[in-house]
């Protein structure tokens, strides 16, 4: 696929009016649009069809996008970006978040990486700048999951900081407006709080039904961090390597096929609503109209009742699908190390 250039937004009259759309208000007090549309093609759709989902939801009324250097397709977005802007969409309606990958946590490395996505996405600042994952470890793209790097480390809370200081220099400098964190537990967050200057607006956190993480969702909540929810339907088209035989599937579960039929929606969708109504900012990849469309006008139309949100409450089998296995350092036993499972980092 080519993308076109010079495209105009296609107005069929069921598009969403953005200004509609809620939003989450940050520390800083920008206002960040509370759905957003996921930009990682999960190894199998193309960079341009990515791209291309990105302009078809701009049409339909998104303005929030979650992007990463990793994804390797910030350059085509970042094409897409100026003709969105050339529909008449300004700069500051639009939400852009970028993340920092694992080999550039080196302090020396940070600003020029942020420098990197912004010039590919065309930007002369971002929304929202992330540490992807809390682990310097470099891991080649498409690797297999038994892979560990001889040089990957466990956390270690110091080196995270001097990563951390130069995220914070990028919003001093003004090239990102927000920073924020992903993947990382309670007891990192602690000590992030602990030694932040400006603290994280937000925690990026793998998130849906069947994996609710209560815990450091009310931790987070309650220390004015947000939210934001990745894989909110269970990431049904996730890699091969992010597959294990104990993964359930959310959008298969009785009381979400039930709750979903009641309203006329896909079960997919209903997860995208319910995690907008708990409070989680949700991030949903699609490149179908139909289906990027109905997720979005799911969060403005109908709300669960209690009991329906009470029932999906129930519902949670702990089911982490994004276990991180390639970020595993040689002596680590397995992924439940990189979770802080028992309260206290692991870094032996
Ligand atoms: N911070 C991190 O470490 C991290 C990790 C993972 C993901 N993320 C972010 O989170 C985003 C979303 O996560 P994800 O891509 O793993 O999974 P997801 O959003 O849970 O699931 C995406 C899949 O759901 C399908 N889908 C979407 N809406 C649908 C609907 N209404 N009806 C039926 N199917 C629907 C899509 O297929 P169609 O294209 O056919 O609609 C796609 O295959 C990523 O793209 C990325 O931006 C961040």
């Amino acid at each position: 696929m080519i993308l076109e250039n010079n495209r105009k937004f296609e107005r069929i009259g069921d598009e969403v009016d953005p200004s509609t759309v809620p939003y989450r208000t940050l520390d800083s007090g920008d206002k960040m649009p509370a759905i957003g549309l996921g930009t990682f093609g999960s190894d199998h759709v193309s960079h341009e069809a990515v791209a291309d989902a990105v302009f078809g939801a701009a049409s339909v009324g998104y303005r929030h996008f979650d992007c990463a250097a990793v994804y390797q397709n910030e350059d085509l977005i970042g094409r897409v970006l100026q003709d969105i802007m050339a529909n008449g969409v300004e700069r500051e309606e639009l939400w852009i978040t970028s993340k920092l990958w694992n080999n550039k946590h080196t302090p020396e490395d940070v600003i020029p990486a942020c420098k990197q996505s912004l010039a590919d996405l065309q930007l002369n600042y971002l929304d929202l700048y992330l540490v992807h994952w809390p682990f310097p470890n470099y891991h080649p793209p498409k690797c297999d999951v038994d892979s560990r790097s001889p040089s990957a480390k466990p956390y270690i809370h110091e080196n995270f900081m001097q990563t951390w200081r130069e995220i914070e220099r990028l919003k001093q400098m003004g090239l990102v407006r927000n920073i924020g964190v992903s993947n990382v537990t309670i007891p990192k967050l602690e000590l992030i709080l602990r030694d932040a200057t400006i603290k994280p607006a937000v925690n990026e956190m793998e998130l849906h039904p069947h994996f609710q993480q209560p815990e450091l969702f009310e931790f987070v909540v309650s220390k004015g961090i947000v939210p934001v929810g990745y894989s909110p339907i269970g990431s049904p088209a996730r890699p091969e390597r992010d597959r294990t035989s104990d993964d359930t599937v959310d959008i298969e579960d009785p009381v979400i096929v039930e709750i979903a039929a009641k309203h006329n929606i896909h079960p997919a969708t209903l997860c995208v609503k319910w995690a907008e109504q708990r409070g989680q900012i949700p991030i949903p990849m699609s490149t179908k109209r139909r289906n990027y469309l109905a997720n979005l006008k799911s969060i403005i139309e109908n709300p669960l009742s209690d009991q329906e949100m009470a029932a999906i409450a129930t519902i949670d089998r702990d089911c982490r699908l994004i276990k991180g296995h390639v970020f595993l350092w040689e002596s680590a036993n397995d992924w439940r190390d990189l979770w802080d499972l028992n309260g206290n980092i692991n870094n032996t």
